[in-house]
């Protein structure tokens, strides 16, 4: 008997259209589907796309990745999860975890990932990319992320606050994401290196709840809740 595939499925950032073909079929197609959750709940999307295409006898199973501190019992997590997939896809059942944007950027999955490798390092697996939240939020805003020689750099800033100076010096594009409640920080940060006018706000790009700044001193003193699920795009020079 063959093993199962274990497929890795990017389902875009929310906009319910901005979904591959080649995600809806797996969705479709595979017995048992693999739904992060997290205590930020951001994830809505995810679940929503799953209960939207998945098969009515699949088997459907939330994961919750606590975003706790403890790193060891996150690892003790994945790994007790990746060793209940490793045991399904050897009796050659196929298994499909979920990513929101694409799976390969800043996503629970790749931890996942590298557990499931350790445990089984030739595990038969596909990633079906998706459409990136950046790509989304740069398409609202008709932001050009990258042009002519313009190098590009993304910072998680959710740990790497101090990074975004250095990362404004060397110029380019800056996506700024995991904003949460860093976002008034950045704001300064903008504001101190004359940004402010060059940079864009997009919350939620493609949900209900959408919200996009063009103005990002309007966000000054905003409720700390505003910056969750939100990408800031800079220019750091005059095109
Ligand atoms: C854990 S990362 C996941 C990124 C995802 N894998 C991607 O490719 O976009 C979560 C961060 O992505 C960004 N993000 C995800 N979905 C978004 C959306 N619909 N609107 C704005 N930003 C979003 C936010 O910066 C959020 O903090």
């Amino acid at each position: 008997m063959s093993n199962g595939t274990f497929y890795v499925i990017g389902v875009g950032p929310g906009d319910p259209e901005l979904i591959t073909l080649k995600a809806v079929r797996l969705l479709r197609e595979t017995p048992c589907i693999y739904v992060p959750t997290s205590r930020l709940s951001t994830q809505t999307w995810v679940a929503d796309a799953v209960q939207t295409y998945a098969k009515a006898e699949a088997d459907i199973r939330t994961v919750s990745f606590s975003l706790g501190a403890d790193r060891q019992a996150r690892q003790e997590h994945w790994h007790q999860t990746a060793a209940t997939i490793v045991a399904q896809l050897r009796t050659g059942e196929d298994v499909a975890f979920v990513s929101l944007g694409d799976p390969l950027l800043y996503s629970t999955c790749i931890y996942l990932l590298r557990a499931l490798q350790e445990q089984w390092p030739q595990l038969p697996i596909e990633i079906i990319p998706g459409i990136s939240a950046y790509a989304h939020c740069a398409a609202l805003t008709t932001f050009a992320i990258g042009e002519g020689e313009q190098p590009v750099t993304i910072i998680p800033t959710v740990t790497a606050i101090h990074d975004l100076q250095s990362a404004i010096n060397r110029g380019g594009t800056l996506v700024v994401m995991k904003i949460g409640r860093h976002l008034q920080a950045i704001i300064d940060l903008l504001e101190d290196n004359s940004l402010i006018e060059q940079a864009v706000f997009v919350a939620r790009a493609g949900l209900p709840n959408q919200h996009i700044e063009a103005d990002l001193r309007r966000l000054h003193n905003s409720d700390p809740k505003v910056g969750n699920l939100a990408i800031i795009l800079v220019h750091t020079e005059n095109l």
